[in-house]
């Protein structure tokens, strides 16, 4: 089938070479000239592990292409999938649907023959009723079906979650659009996934509703390991016992820093706020919000306790910055006002990175980037495990770390105090 993914972000970047790579010919379109040319290239804008050799492997035997003309791009294509950005706006919680828009206008100028148009990106409830409503200003509905088809990639696993998806969700009344997106996901409803066929704003508010209750879910475990924190319960344990029950699941059970990245806080706002605008109050999910806000100074607090409210001077190494692992994406992550807490009250913050150095604190004083996990933990008096990757999982500290008197603070929960305390390390741990 041919295929048209405006803009290249996370979701159509992903998905574009995902549906090349079943077969299908796509062309990713993006107005961003040096992005584009840098894909011709070979150069990919995100860290998503696998991503470049696919890119690579699709370009090179043609079924993949990347340009700037969106308007011979949306000629040359039967499904054109809508994908790009939907932020929180500037002033208030709702989605800026302005991208969205502008993309529909164009649309509409480049319709000759049947197009299906596909929402992948996350759309609050109705857009694709107001996307219905621009193109079939200027054309005809029988020229055209507007589809909702929202994704459910997580950064770091996306191709395999575009790959071996739980289900695909498609909405739509029309019949015909049905029939030819079942077939277009055939390779993957035959691997399992299920085929879920409903209304346009059902699809789009399963979306939301399941960004919410994921982020629901990390909340409700936070809380709950706050408890634990005083009761000499291990969080670890409450998580396992609860899991076990398939009604609950053990996934999106680990606690941690609070939630952050570009999905799970931009979408439980955006749901609240359109849910107010229909005069109905999401007061749980209003409530994860307030919670989620309140959580970064709730480790603080606790590293101030770890450390007896003695910050001035303190080396504190920070592993990982990103908002979880397996990607380079620093959006909402909790290092970001962490860091800068910690160094206004006198502290000297080293910190590593699998995916390197990050804008963000460059311009800060007293925070330095190693290039390497010896040399970041290096004489630390505190060691904080911000972020969950596989390299921090089997480190040897009392070998690298030098400082006799290190304390290691893992908001991941990666080691165990048990084992910890055989090594004879000071250690504390999220929820226990
Ligand atoms: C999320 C959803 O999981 C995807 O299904 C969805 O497609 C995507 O948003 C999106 O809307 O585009 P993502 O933002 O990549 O994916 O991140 P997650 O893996 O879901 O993690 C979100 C946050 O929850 C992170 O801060 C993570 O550290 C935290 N988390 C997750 C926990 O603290 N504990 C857990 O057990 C799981």
């Amino acid at each position: 089938m041919k295929l048209c993914m405006i803009g290249t972000g996370y979701v159509g970047l992903v998905s574009g070479v995902c549906f090349s790579d079943l077969g299908n010919n796509v062309i990713c379109v993006d107005n961003d000239v040096k992005k584009v040319e840098n894909l011709k290239k070979g150069v990919i804008p995100i860290y998503e592990p696998g991503l470049d050799e696919l890119v690579l492997k699709n370009y090179n035997n043609k079924r993949l292409k990347f340009s700037t003309d969106l308007k011979n791009s949306i000629l040359k294509s039967d499904i054109i999938f809508i994908c790009v950005g939907t932020p929180t706006k500037k002033n208030g919680n709702g989605a800026d649907l302005s991208q969205i828009y502008n993309v529909a206008k164009e649309i509409r100028k480049s319709i000759s023959k049947f197009k299906i148009i596909i929402t992948k990106s996350t759309v609050p409830i109705t857009t694709g009723d107001e996307i219905e409503k621009i193109i079939s200003q200027k054309v005809s509905k029988k020229f055209f079906s507007v589809v909702s088809n929202p994704e459910f990639l997580r950064e770091g696993e996306a191709i395999r979650d575009f790959t071996y998806p739980d289900r695909v969700v498609i909405g739509t009344n029309d019949r015909r659009s049905n029939k030819i997106l079942k077939n277009l996901y055939s390779p993957l409803i035959s691997k399992g996934a299920k085929y879920i066929n409903t209304t346009r704003r059902a699809a789009e508010l399963i979306k939301y509703a399941s960004n919410a209750f994921l982020a629901t879910k990390v909340t409700f475990i936070n809380e709950l390991a706050n408890l634990c924190e005083k009761i000499d319960v291990n969080i670890e344990d409450i998580s396992i016992g609860m899991g076990l029950d398939k009604r609950i699941g053990g996934r999106f059970l680990r606690a941690g820093p609070p939630y952050g990245g570009s999905c799970f806080p931009k979408d439980t706002k955006a749901i609240a706020s359109t849910a107010d605008k229909f005069k109905t109050n999401l007061s749980v999910i209003k409530s994860v919000i307030k919670s989620n806000d309140n959580r970064s100074s709730l480790l603080l607090k606790r590293v101030f306790n770890i450390l007896k409210n003695k910050i001035k001077n303190k080396k504190i190494c920070f592993l990982g910055v990103t908002f979880k692992a397996n990607t380079d994406d620093m959006r909402d992550s909790s290092s970001l006002s962490m860091i800068p807490s910690l160094i206004k009250k006198g502290a000297k913050i080293n910190y590593f990175d699998p995916t390197g150095e990050k804008d963000d604190f460059k311009k800060l004083k007293n925070v330095n980037f190693s290039n390497n996990i010896a040399s970041a933990v290096k004489d630390s008096d505190l060691i904080i495990i911000h972020t969950e990757w596989n390299d921090f999982k089997s480190i040897n500290f009392k070998k690298i770390v030098m400082n006799k008197k290190f304390i290691i603070f893992d908001m991941r929960n990666i080691y165990t105090a048990k084992k910890m305390k055989n090594l004879n390390i000071k250690y504390f741990g999220v929820g226990c």
